[in-house]
């Protein structure tokens, strides 16, 4: 027996030299010392032996348990300490990763680089409603119901009485019932009509603006206009006033810029006029200061609106307005 205990130690010690992982540890600890290992079996046959015999054999099987557990734990951590040693290195003095960080659409900045020139000249910025009575949006613009122009803007309507806002001008008549002149704001939003196509969207941007006071002439139109041109598309910008019609103005102008592809020569952008509409405009309609109470004999005033998708496409050389609302982050992410 003793020879079967020292070659058993001998075996073992000589197995563990070359194990390489932790559960080849594990595995050769049960082999040997587990419940029904070698050793342990070995052990049980000690009641064997004759009574004399069995205290010396019992020290030193014993002492080969105890060298072979002390050498299994040994190997093992080992082990652990290489392990730990090829971890990757930790190095809490790098940089953080940085958070990915979104900007504003296109649309609300042009929108907001429109309204900042016009506060800068003094202008109060207002927001009002999108789902808009007829009234508001209509009959108080000088556009009763059987008026031809309402032909011109094709409406979604939600009722007989109430309309999704063909545009912001409404927010003349609002801003005009709540308080006397002098007044100024510019209004931004959005505005709907049922077209689709390259360059309509059902739902778009304006900017709706109005200045009322005593004395303001159609030269204090042109004047802030220009300012506006000049500060929205550089001082060299050419523009020009055209005469036109809406219901609400008397007299009416559109204004043009000088295209800003081909710089007036002509090319299929400006229809190979030089010129490109960027809003329009006009003198408050005597009616319409009637209609929200205002005295058009002393009072007078200018109004105008701009087409914000249309400037972000001239800024940007785009033609296809329909790109601002597909929500392609690429596109986007290049604003
Ligand atoms: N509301 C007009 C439109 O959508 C634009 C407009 C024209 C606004 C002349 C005005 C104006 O305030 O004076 O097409």
């Amino acid at each position: 027996m003793k020879d079967e205990l020292l070659g058993l130690r001998t075996k073992a010690l000589e197995e563990l030299k070359s194990v390489g992982e932790r559960s080849d540890i594990e595995t050769l600890r049960q082999l040997y010392l587990g419940r029904k290992g070698h050793l342990t079996l070995l052990l049980k046959r000690l009641a064997e032996l004759p009574k004399e015999e069995r205290p010396a054999m019992g020290r030193l099987a014993n002492q080969v348990k105890e060298e072979l557990t002390g050498q299994f734990q040994s190997v093992s951590d080992s082990l652990t300490t290489k392990e730990l040693e090829e971890e990757p290195f930790l190095d809490v003095t790098l940089p953080g990763r940085r958070t990915p960080r979104g900007h504003l659409h296109p649309i609300t900045q042009i929108t907001q680089e429109i309204c900042t020139i016009f506060s800068t000249l003094g202008f109060k910025v207002v927001e009002g409603p999108e789902v808009e009575l007829d009234y508001y949006n209509f009959e108080a613009l000088n556009m009763p119901k059987d008026h031809p122009a309402r032909d011109i803007q094709d409406t979604f309507y939600i009722s007989d009485n109430v309309v999704l806002r063909t545009h912001t001008s409404p927010m003349q008549i609002r801003t005009m019932e709540r308080q006397l002149p002098p007044v100024s704001i510019v209004a931004p939003g959005k505005v709907y009509r049922p077209d689709s196509d390259i360059s309509h969207t059902p739902m778009f941007h304006q900017v709706e603006g109005l200045l009322v006071d005593e004395g303001v002439s159609f030269g204090d139109l042109k004047g802030t206009l220009t300012t506006f041109v000049h500060q929205m598309f550089g001082p060299d910008t050419d523009l020009r006033f055209r005469p036109s019609f809406f219901p609400f103005t008397e007299p009416s102008a559109e204004v043009d810029i000088r295209c800003v592809v081909c710089q007036g020569k002509g090319c299929r952008v400006c229809s190979h006029s030089g010129w490109l509409e960027i809003l329009g405009s006009g003198m408050i309609d005597p009616e319409v200061f009637k209609i929200v109470g205002y005295d058009p004999e002393t009072t007078s005033g200018f109004a105008f609106g701009i087409g914000v998708e249309r400037i972000a496409m001239l800024k940007s050389g785009l033609n296809d307005i329909r790109l601002f609302f597909e929500n392609d982050i690429r596109f986007l992410r290049q604003f």
